[in-house]
């Protein structure tokens, strides 16, 4: 018998940490990637209980889901884990999110219908959590007229849908009805507690990351090493959070689940896109390398060797975006990535750019930095504090930060 959640008494804070996560499998091909699933949200401390129909024990077994989980599958409606009871209506109190992955076309007409007569779909009835499905199932099917009116009954009903992805599918055709991967599924699940009691949902933040490309003829530009992690991890972290993120972004990284992503290269385009964006936002996070200057006239076409000997190119200096966006309720958070006087040079940007956090790292560290998974910051105010921190993960780089910019934004209220 499965005993009620108490929460890990070790392992990792984070989004999931401590959550009770009920995980539907259904009968599809795909669902030996639920085994992942179930692996990576009990990794980040959530406290997984699997329900599966008899459909999806055909495809795999239950023991896999309790050796990663350490809690027996639910499986059969008469007999659940030899719990006396109403079973299926206990484990859908203590759910804090249902996610049902993968959901197959039968499943999504079970939960659009209200049937319950297996133990996913019974205790998704009964549920008063979110719930999440991650369809898999073959083009054909997912396109039928059938499925598609299921599954606007299901949105309209608050279901949230994780995919389908479109690819090759097990039929061998391809099309839309592959199950989305296992840890964008995870991601979808962190947005979704997130926006349910992250402190900060309802909260609206600019991110910007990479660095400026700046055109010196068609094919060449002035650029920098930023690689965007930086920028997107602060954005992954904000969203898991429950904020609406915006990510401005010149980096070819994938979109974070759940996170709007307006490409641009140059500062001007950068300059605009933030322009635009903050009036409606709480917080801008300026973690983009920004280009400080640009070829002051851009070759209209290729420079050719020899054609103009040694060449030099005028300069002109851009103009300063975070120092110059503001509206009385934003927060403006930057970074100086200095090479030398790291403090001194943060403290001094601090007051010039009227930011009122500055998070100051010491590029010429190996381990921190640009393009590197890992970085080492001081966190500045504008009341004089210095808060130093260890190595951390850019993600908690992000949420320390964040923990910072909750901070202000409660005293602003
Ligand atoms: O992207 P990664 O590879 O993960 O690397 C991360 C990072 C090192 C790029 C990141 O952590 C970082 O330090 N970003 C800021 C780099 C930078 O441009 O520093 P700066 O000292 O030149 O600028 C200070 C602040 O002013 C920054 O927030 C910058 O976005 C902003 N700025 C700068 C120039 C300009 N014209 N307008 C600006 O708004």
């Amino acid at each position: 018998m499965n005993a009620p959640p108490s929460g890990p008494t070790t392992g990792p804070a984070g989004p999931l940490a401590g959550r009770h996560i009920v995980l539907g499998v259904t009968g599809s091909i795909a669902a030996y990637k639920a085994v992942e699933v179930a692996s990576r949200l009990v990794q980040g401390g959530a406290i997984v209980d699997v329900a599966m129909t008899r459909a999806a024990t055909e495809f795999i077994a239950p023991l896999s889901f309790r050796s990663l989980t350490a809690r027996e599958p639910y499986t059969d409606m008469f007999r659940p884990n030899g719990e006396f009871g109403e079973a299926h209506v206990e484990l859908a109190r203590r759910a804090d999110l249902m996610l049902i992955a993968p959901a197959s076309a039968s499943m999504l007409a079970r939960l659009a219908h209200g049937l319950a007569d297996d133990f996913v779909s019974l205790t998704a009835l009964a549920t008063v959590a979110p719930v999440l499905v991650a369809p898999a199932m073959d083009a054909q099917m997912w396109e039928h007229a059938a499925t598609q009116a299921n599954r606007a009954m299901l949105e309209q009903r608050g279901v949230e849908f994780a995919g389908p992805a479109s690819g090759r599918l097990a039929s061998g055709r391809m099309g839309a009805g592959r199950l989305v991967e296992p840890t964008a599924i995870v991601d979808h699940v962190k947005a979704r507690l997130g926006r349910e009691r992250g402190d900060l949902a309802g909260r609206t933040v600019v991110v910007t990351a990479g660095g400026n490309r700046e055109a010196i003829d068609p094919v060449r530009f002035i650029g920098n090493h930023s690689s965007g992690k930086q920028g997107y991890a602060v954005a992954e972290a904000a969203r898991d959070r429950g904020a609406k993120v915006i990510l401005i972004s010149t980096a070819p990284l994938p979109a974070p689940v759940g996170v709007r992503v307006i490409p641009v290269s140059s500062h001007r385009e950068l300059f605009a896109a933030v322009r635009e964006t903050v009036l409606d936002a709480d917080v801008l996070i300026m973690a983009a390398a920004v280009a400080d200057y640009r070829p002051a006239q851009p070759f209209e076409r290729k420079i050719k060797r020899g054609e103009a000997g040694d060449l030099t190119i005028e300069l002109h200096q851009n103009e300063d975006i975070i120092a110059s966006v503001s509206s009385p309720r934003l927060i403006k958070v930057a970074f100086a990535a200095e090479t030398d006087d790291l403090l001194d040079n943060a403290a001094r940007k601090l007051k010039a750019k009227g930011a009122q956090l500055m998070v100051a790292n010491d590029v010429t560290a190996p381990d921190a930095g640009f393009a590197v998974d890992t970085n080492r910051v001081t966190i500045l105010d504008d009341r004089g504090g210095a808060d130093e921190l260890p190595l951390l993960s850019k993600y908690d780089v992000g949420v320390r930060v964040l923990d910072r910019v909750a901070e202000l934004l409660r005293e602003a209220r």
